[in-house]
């Protein structure tokens, strides 16, 4: 099976492509990425001579790019490739919207041109909003996107909704919720605070803290988007989330106890604005209909990420500095 990755350098992808490798003897893997502050080839270091895999540095956005990878010969493309951290979403609403929606609508039409058979959108949970303090997002739940993060990960939902509906263009959509694990960037709230707690500097928890969000590790996320890409039904929508809501605080909590640091560390700042109190996902479906289910419980799941943080200091000191931007600038030229 020939797949097309993008975003492959990034968190998500890059545990996908591992993942892929270690579970089919079969599979061929084409990483397009543009590398981005967000995509590191070391992630893939363990790979990166494998013949099953190769990496082609290309934008999304930019049709050319697109139609060297998606030749007629994919036989499946998973869509991770985007800019994910709503925090910036908040700056740059502009790059949001070419990246997740421009990028997803030159993958769909290229898609169409060579009569795709398989079409996985990797999507998110905060297409829907923010719930109170009970209930759980299902896939028929409206969308109520409140960041520019999220709205332009729902309009990119919506093309791909009309594609299927328009063209018959063989689009399945994951809406996932929080990953953690490693390879993830020190933006997003689990490394960071790893990171901020190893060298003794302060944390910051945005608001009251108690804002839930329900984790999943990410080898967890990177089964169902494989069980998706092989068995899913086209035009369908798949909630995918590992039943494990906890607040910041909590999570928070847990790092500096797991580190044995204080809770003096922490520093109540300014809110997000915007920022959603609470998900929590109703995963039933992909359960019934994939047979997929979470593996890693989170107290296991925390344990480990930590472990592979302190194990992997050497990479969280070089993603840091910028030390990763400035040999992927000498080797391909800046973006
Ligand atoms: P990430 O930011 O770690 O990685 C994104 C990758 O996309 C990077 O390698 C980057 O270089 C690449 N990229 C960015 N712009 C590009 C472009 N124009 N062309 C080609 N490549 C480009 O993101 P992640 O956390 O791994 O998330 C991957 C996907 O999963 C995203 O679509 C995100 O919306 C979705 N998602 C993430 C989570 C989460 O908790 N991280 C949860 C649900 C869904
Ligand atoms: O739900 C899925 C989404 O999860 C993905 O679609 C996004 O790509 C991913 O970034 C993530 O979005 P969040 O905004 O939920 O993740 P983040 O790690 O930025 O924040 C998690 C929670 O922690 C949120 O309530 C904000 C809070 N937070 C975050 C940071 C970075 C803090 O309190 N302090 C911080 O410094």
């Amino acid at each position: 099976m020939k797949i097309v990755v993008t975003g492959g350098a990034g968190f998500i992808g890059s545990n996908f492509l591992l993942q892929q490798i270690a579970t089919y003897d079969d599979c061929q893997l084409v990483n397009f990425d543009a590398l981005t502050y967000a995509g590191n080839l070391d992630n893939l270091s363990s790979i990166e001579s494998d013949p099953r895999y190769s990496f082609v540095r290309g934008d999304v956005t930019r049709p050319a790019d697109v139609a060297g990878v998606l030749t007629e010969d994919v036989d499946a493309v998973v869509h991770f490739a985007a800019e994910s951290h709503v925090d910036r979403s908040l700056d740059q609403a502009d790059l949001f919207l070419r990246t997740n929606i421009l990028g997803t609508q030159v993958l769909l039409d290229r898609a169409r041109e060579v009569g795709l058979s398989r079409f996985v959108m990797v999507s998110t949970d905060e297409v829907y909003g923010s719930l109170g303090p009970t209930g759980s997002f299902r896939e028929d739940t409206p969308l109520a996107p409140n960041s520019p993060y999220s709205a332009s990960k729902a309009s990119a939902d919506l093309l791909c909704r009309a594609y299927h509906h328009t063209f018959g263009l063989p689009v399945m959509t994951t809406r996932c919720s929080n990953n953690y694990g490693p390879f993830q960037f020190p933006e997003k709230l689990i490394p960071l605070m790893i990171s901020n707690a190893l060298e003794d500097r302060s944390l910051p928890v945005y608001g009251d803290g108690k804002q839930v969000r329900d984790w999943l590790h990410v080898v967890d996320h990177c089964t169902a988007i494989d069980a998706v890409m092989r068995a899913g039904e086209p035009g369908e929508i798949y909630n995918i989330g590992g039943n494990s809501e906890r607040e910041n605080l909590q999570v928070v909590g847990a790092i500096l106890d797991a580190l044995d640091k204080p809770r003096s560390l922490i520093e109540y700042v300014t809110d997000r604005p915007g920022h959603d109190r609470r998900y929590a996902i109703d995963a039933s479906k992909i359960h019934r209909e994939l047979n997929w289910q979470p593996s890693v419980g989170f107290e296991q799941g925390i344990a480990d990420t930590i472990a592979w943080y302190l194990d992997n200091r050497e990479w969280l000191a070089k993603v840091r500095s910028g030390a990763y931007r400035e040999y992927y600038e000498q080797m391909y030229g800046n973006r």
